[in-house]
């Protein structure tokens, strides 16, 4: 794998990501068995925040330890991130501190700008458009679990940054990815993925092997709330839906998740349930992206 930065999937191949997987699983084995990996060693990562976060940032700090690093959280009102200083300037002094940058932004134009002016490599911890670590562990963890890749994934709900990165990934490993969205959501440019849109969320799981869902309005949408939970309410996960499945179906989520609203209680608690697993999982992955980018 030749990467400098993680923008996007796009980019990524099939080798690529099943060789984070290998040293993904690599990784979570020597944690399980308390071996110590210093692979990075006094290297710095700088965590760039413009929206709030639980996992991905806790997942990453604590990997960096795991891995013998420091990581510090820097928050967006503090740098002012295209208006107290261009983008271009910040990453060129972040270059000359730090070994690796994790950006959560609101617009995905200016990571990519970060990293254009980069000099160390750039993670998107999450933009509006795309969210590839989440995609990492979220088909790392259906590997995990169906140890397969002949399956199919039904994505019911809005097509945001998670799916997208999800649908991505599905396609990158020849894993049949449905989206079943109201008709006014799924007229969107799937961006030459080849995948399936259902407007029938029964219909859209017949035979899936995982359901997946995630917020109706993402964060920076709060205001178009209560239209979408209206809009969007035929896809709510429930137990009639998982019924429709397989019988094995796998539930998944990204989180955080809007209990009772895109998934019902029994179903995000239920037995078909892997969301803390997936969610754990991003701590993994995301020391393999680590390794990988910022490993000598
Ligand atoms: N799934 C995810 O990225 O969670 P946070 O927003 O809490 O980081
Ligand atoms: N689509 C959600 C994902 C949060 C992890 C959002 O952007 O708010």
């Amino acid at each position: 794998m030749k990467h400098k930065h993680l923008l996007t999937l796009d980019d990524y191949s099939r080798a690529d990501i099943e060789e984070l997987f290998k040293i993904a699983t690599e990784l979570k084995t020597n944690l399980r068995q308390g071996k110590d990996i210093n692979t990075l060693y006094k290297k710095t990562l700088a965590l760039i925040f413009e929206k709030p976060s639980a996992r991905t940032r806790t997942s990453f700090e604590v990997g960096m330890v795991q891995l013998g690093g420091h990581s510090m959280f820097v928050q967006q009102s503090e740098i002012g991130m295209n208006n107290r200083e261009s983008i271009s300037d910040l990453s060129k002094n972040y270059s000359r501190f730090v070994d690796g940058v994790v950006i959560r932004a609101k617009k995905h134009s200016d990571i990519v700008e970060f990293a254009k002016n980069s000099s160390i490599p750039v993670i998107n911890g999450l933009s509006d458009s795309h969210h590839p670590c989440q995609g990492l562990a979220d088909i790392f963890t259906i590997v995990e679990k169906k140890k397969s890749l002949d399956l199919k994934v039904a994505y019911i709900g809005d097509y945001n940054n998670v799916s997208r990165s999800l649908a991505n990934a599905c396609h990158k490993m020849g894993i049949e990815f449905v989206i079943s969205s109201p008709n006014k959501y799924l007229n969107f440019d799937s961006e030459g993925l080849s995948f399936c849109r259902e407007e029938d969320p029964i219909a859209a799981v017949k035979d899936a092997d995982v359901i997946y869902t995630d917020v109706w309005a993402s964060m920076g949408q709060e205001d178009e709330l209560e239209k979408r939970k209206k809009e969007f309410s035929k896809y709510a996960v429930n137990d009639r839906l998982i019924q429709s499945a397989k019988k094995d179906v796998l539930f998944m989520h990204c989180l955080p998740a809007r209990r009772g609203e895109e998934v019902m209680d029994s179903v995000i608690d239920g037995s078909h349930s892997v969301v803390f697993d997936q969610a754990e999982n991003r701590m993994h992955i995301q020391k393999a992206v680590l390794v990988k980018l910022m490993g000598n």
